[in-house]
């Protein structure tokens, strides 16, 4: 009998066997594996009094499923080796982005359980309508994270880089600066644990710096998907508390500001992931082969303009996802497809804006031309 969580493993040894006969393989059908990485407060943590969110939710989860949970401990620091190692040594893994770029083959994943984003945080009683309002005043933020990206190709805000989020809270409260621009989850754990909630946390969204978060399973076991899909749904209340009991930004998320804000809202199909599968590729398109060199450089300084405060001067973002330099090891020969398609379209969901009908079809093939030139294969 196979069992909810089991692999089912045909027996090859004639057609009557395949027919009738499936295995359980390594795991019980009593226990669910869980992979989560062993330090990453307010998430996971393998030792000590504070499991976090995901260690809380997996018991929750497992106590419904009736089974018992027994933990693999993965740093996610090397994320695609969690990745790989959740095929092979856990029935699931807690939790990861939603979004594409953890797409991965063999896995697939439950719908969102959380919303997890960047987030602002200053004094009490300090009232902000929108990130630019941040210009009046001097920002912390960490070394190479997104906030910095983001903000070092705006113009106006003045801030300062930390190695640490310590740092950046002690940055705070000597008041050399005026508020900061942090991973909201970790920021809201300590605000709550050391601060007394002395600080306030708001999330922002957009630009790319928010996204929402999933359990990943192996594709084998449908069956396992759909019954923590229909758990996690149950469960809401009680993640809603354990967002409370471990300090994640409660406020509704604050839009950032940007000049497409009002378009992106228009777009927006929330709780929709914004993969684009390359076997929903556009028709194919004459691309044209032989730009000259003059368009070239104009589309070279077009994207400059328009597109590297979020994917980095030349398209060479640290943020993998938004590095345009591995398109083409991303989805091989039909990378220019997704690209025209994730240019015009957008990815509003994820923070991409739509460019169709704001930049001319030319400018869009030309600015593809660029990108052609920057590939690393
Ligand atoms: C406001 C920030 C922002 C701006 C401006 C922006 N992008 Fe993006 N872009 C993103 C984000 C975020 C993603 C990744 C979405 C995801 O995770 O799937 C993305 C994805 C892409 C992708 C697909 C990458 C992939 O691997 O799937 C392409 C191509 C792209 N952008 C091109 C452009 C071009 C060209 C411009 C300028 C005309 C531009 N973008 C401007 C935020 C932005």
């Amino acid at each position: 009998m196979t069992t909810m969580f089991s692999k089912t493993v045909k027996c090859a040894l004639s057609a009557a066997a395949i027919a009738s006969f499936t295995l359980s393989t390594a795991f019980a059908a009593d226990t669910l594996r869980v992979c989560s990485d062993p330090d990453n407060l307010p998430f996971s943590k393998s030792e000590g009094a504070d499991k976090g969110l995901y260690i809380e939710l997996a018991e929750m989860v497992g106590q419904r499923l009736q089974a018992k949970v027994e933990y693999v401990w993965w740093l996610s620091f090397n994320q695609r080796r969690a990745l790989r190692n959740t095929m092979e040594g856990c029935d699931a893994y807690f939790a990861l982005p939603a979004d594409s770029e953890y797409k991965v083959k063999g896995l697939v994943k439950s719908n969102p359980f959380l919303n997890v984003s960047y987030a602002i945080v200053a004094p009490q009683g300090v009232k902000f309508n929108n990130l630019s309002e941040l210009k009046k005043s001097k920002v912390g933020v960490l070394h190479a994270s997104p906030p910095q990206i983001l903000l070092a190709s705006q113009e106006g805000y003045n801030y300062s880089t930390y190695r640490t989020q310590e740092e950046v809270f002690a940055a705070l409260d000597k008041k050399e600066i005026d508020s900061a621009l942090l991973w909201g989850p970790s920021a809201g754990f300590d605000n709550k644990n050391q601060f007394g909630n002395r600080w306030q946390v708001i999330p922002v969204k957009g630009e790319g710096l928010g996204g929402q978060v999933a359990i990943a399973m192996s594709k084998d076991n449908p069956e396992l998907k759909d019954r923590i899909n229909k758990v996690l749904e149950e469960l809401k209340p009680e993640i809603q508390k354990l967002t409370i009991k471990y300090g994640f930004p409660a406020q509704e998320p604050l839009l950032v500001n940007s000049r497409k804000q009002s378009q992106q809202l228009a777009h927006a199909t929330p709780a929709k992931s914004g993969f684009i599968k390359v076997s929903d590729k556009a028709p194919q398109r004459e691309w044209l082969v032989a730009e000259s060199g003059d368009t070239i450089a104009e589309a070279k300084s077009n994207f400059n303009n328009k597109c590297s405060h979020c994917h980095g001067a030349n398209g060479a973002s640290p943020v993998s996802e938004r590095d345009l330099r591995k398109l083409s090891i991303r989805y091989k020969e039909e990378w220019k497809d997704v690209a025209y398609t994730t240019i015009t379209k957008g990815r509003p969901d994820l923070g991409m804006p739509t460019w169709g009908g704001i930049l001319p079809d030319e400018e869009i093939k030309s600015i593809i031309s660029f990108l052609a030139t920057l590939q690393k294969n």
